[in-house]
């Protein structure tokens, strides 16, 4: 499973990249408010940071205006990774921009058949959002499951980009359902390491350690 990471902080970006973790970016414009910085800057700057594939928003909501913003974004870095949401506009400015050679992420996929039409339509990666149907009652998990199953019956080669992760069971539990990536708060991605048992047992190894009066250097 791949990770990426899901801020437009570049400060969180540099401090996990030499982790070997962070297989590339995602940012949507409500991350890109956030930092309070140019869209197109921050975006280039995390090109520099991370080699995989960034992600980076249009605005436009025709189909016309997304292919010119999906364009002048890709040429940013030849990483960029184009962001078009899921509506019918979306997956007509897909398959154009598909059609050229770029990468594409299609964004706020809350059904199976949202899903379908994607991978339909030539998309890189599907990315279906766990949290916001969670925050709803909705069991965000179904979904991932739904769009594996799908995918697998057609040999799609669209990845199915776990998105909207509010917790580390989100990410065990997309792993387990198949997800090919999963996106990250980078909260989320220094919790995974965390255990309770791995700090107790180091205390003890070190305590004891402490004992020999040893030291390796
Ligand atoms: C990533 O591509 C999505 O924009 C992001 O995961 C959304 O997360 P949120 O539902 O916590 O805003």
């Amino acid at each position: 499973m791949k990770f990426f990471i899901d801020t437009a902080e570049i400060e969180e970006i540099r401090a996990l990249a030499p982790s070997g973790l962070v297989d590339g970016v995602t940012t949507n414009p409500s991350l890109i408010a956030k930092s309070g910085r140019d869209f197109m800057e921050v975006i280039a700057e995390i090109c520099e940071i991370v080699d995989g594939p960034v992600s980076a928003e249009v605005t436009a909501t025709n189909s016309a205006q997304m292919i010119d913003e999906g364009r002048k974004l890709a040429k940013i870095a030849d990483n960029v990774t184009i962001k078009l949401p899921l509506t019918f506009d979306g997956l007509v400015a897909c398959r154009t921009l598909v059609d050229e050679g770029h990468t594409t992420n299609l964004t706020l996929c809350f059904s199976a058949n949202q899903a379908l039409l994607a991978a339909k339509a030539g998309a890189t990666f599907i990315s279906p959002f766990i949290g916001r149907l969670d925050d709803m009652g909705i069991d965000g998990m179904e979904l991932i499951e739904e769009i594996r199953a799908i995918y697998d019956n057609y040999g799609f080669e669209t990845q199915i980009l776990a998105a909207s992760i509010r917790t580390v069971n989100h990410v065990k539990e997309s792993a387990i359902a198949g997800a090919d990536v999963a996106t990250l708060p980078p909260s989320t991605l220094y919790a995974l390491a965390k255990h309770p048992l791995t700090d107790k047992g180091l205390e003890a190894f070190l305590k004891d350690w402490e004992k020999t009066g040893q030291s390796i250097l």
